[in-house]
């Protein structure tokens, strides 16, 4: 398959599989919490929304290597070759407790590089895809880069859990830029610096958190780096800033002074 064929195969997969979730929005939902800690939560959509990913990508090859956050046993440990990764619903607390401001993501990578990734706003039915050589979209729409304001004209989104624990950056981000926000979804918060909607994201996450977003902005004029300015490692958590190019260099000057 062309990396075109692969991006209408996936999108079909998540429009019918949001399509389902929103169905269950106010079912009863089986929430369970995760590692003894009561803001970390999966329900039973999480884990079947991942099943029924799972056996997607197996029917289009049977031996598929995953990285996918529910049961994360078997990660691979190296980039070689494809990776497929899945969050099946990200921003789990604002699915049970405000039931908007979720996606469920998917992302593409061969040999460490993004092909492509799939960040579905699940509730404003909005699919933000692409990749490098793909383009990025909104739906059917091609997007063009966002506006490259610096730090001082930038909205910029962050993990309030972090901001409020004191975590290195976090308060000066938040002081420095023009305004901050916390919207409780990696998927969302990518997404939104994608559409120009934000000029920057800092947060620190799992790969199946960073690799849809990662690999759409890499169509645009967007910087996606650790916190030193080296590129993510696809394998395990980091501390992850995407940023419009001056937005970026200024915090990566920040954080080094
Ligand atoms: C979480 C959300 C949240 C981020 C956490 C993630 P989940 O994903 O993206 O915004 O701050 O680090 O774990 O667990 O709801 O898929
Ligand atoms: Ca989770
Ligand atoms: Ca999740
Ligand atoms: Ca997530």
């Amino acid at each position: 398959m062309d990396v075109k064929e692969i991006d209408q195969t996936v999108s079909a997969w998540l429009e019918e599989l949001g399509e389902h979730t929103r169905g269950l929005i106010h079912e009863h939902l089986t929430v369970k919490t995760k590692e003894g800690n009561e803001r970390n939560l999966v329900t039973n959509v999480d884990v079947a929304n991942q099943k029924w990913l799972l056996a997607k990508i197996q029917s289009l090859d049977p031996n598929a290597r995953v990285i996918h956050e529910e049961g994360d046993s078997n990660r691979p440990t190296s980039t070689d070759g494809d990776i497929w990764y899945i969050d099946p619903i990200d921003g789990t607390m604002n699915f049970v407790h405000e039931h908007v401001d979720f996606a469920i993501m998917m992302a593409l990578y061969r040999d460490g590089k993004p092909v492509l990734g799939w960040i579905l706003d699940v509730m404003n039915q909005r699919l933000v895809h692409g990749g490098p050589e793909y383009g990025a979209w909104v739906d059917d729409q091609r997007l063009e880069s966002p506006e490259d304001v610096n730090l001082e004209h930038a909205v910029m989104l962050l993990s309030g859990r972090r901001l409020v624990a004191g975590y290195p950056g976090y308060r000066e981000v938040a002081d420095r830029a023009l305004a901050f926000r916390v919207l409780g979804s990696s998927g969302i918060s990518f997404s939104r610096v994608i559409l120009g909607q934000a000029s920057g994201y800092y947060s620190k996450l799992e790969p199946w958190d960073f690799a849809p977003g990662t690999a759409i902005a890499a169509a645009l004029n967007l910087a996606v780096t650790n916190l030193d300015g080296q590129p993510l490692n696809m394998l395990l958590s980091n501390s992850v800033l995407i940023a419009t190019q001056s937005a970026h260099r200024d915090l990566i000057k920040m954080f080094k002074d």
